[in-house]
């Protein structure tokens, strides 16, 4: 597997599984009817460092993001995001996207990562405590899960230094 940084004509190839997983409104606080121009928009953000996951044929499997989760005396503060094709989940592609993004985040200078919200049910919440993230807080009931109903939302946090 390769991970590098995304180019423009990446986008494309992370758009299918982008939509998949944000259209089924299990994992991210993101309008689930999110067309494609707004998508890209929001993930190829100037703002954003972003980064693509490729197998050995050259297929992009995942894609990560990282960038400031504040501003001004708080920008060393980094955020990131994640998504890895449903279709290649358990393969490592997430771990190892994980792991790239936070070395890049301690290059880029960031002192920790925050992840502002995180659905309680989301398997993922054992991948990052396995990395080093605690859970700070939960939001209580503030996410409508389409199979688990109203579910919190933990902010996750993880040192970098
Ligand atoms: C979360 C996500 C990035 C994980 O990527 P992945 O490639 O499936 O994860 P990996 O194969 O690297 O697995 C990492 C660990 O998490 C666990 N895990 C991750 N996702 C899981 C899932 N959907 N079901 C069960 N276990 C899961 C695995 O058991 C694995 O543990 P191990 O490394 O000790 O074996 C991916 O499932 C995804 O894109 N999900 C939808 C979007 C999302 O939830 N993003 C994160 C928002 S906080």
């Amino acid at each position: 597997m390769l991970i590098r940084d995304a180019v423009p004509e990446d986008w494309p190839r992370i758009w299918p599984f982008w939509h998949r997983i944000v259209a089924a409104a299990e994992t991210y606080a993101w309008d689930p009817g999110t067309d494609e121009p707004a998508a890209r928009a929001l993930w190829m953000s100037p703002a954003k460092r972003v980064y693509v996951a490729e197998d050995p044929t050259g297929t992009v499997t995942g894609s990560a993001y990282l960038t400031a989760n504040y501003g001004g005396p708080a920008a060393r503060v980094a955020n990131a995001g994640f998504m890895v094709d449903p279709a290649r989940t358990g393969e490592g592609i997430g771990r190892a996207l994980a792991d790239h993004v936070l070395t890049e985040a301690a290059r880029h200078g960031y002192r920790a990562m925050v992840f502002n919200a995180v659905v309680e049910t989301n398997p993922a919440v054992r991948l990052w405590t396995s990395l080093g993230f605690t859970i700070l807080a939960t939001i209580p009931d503030a996410f409508e899960h389409p199979h688990h109903g109203l579910v919190g939302l933990h902010i996750m946090h993880k040192s970098l230094v």
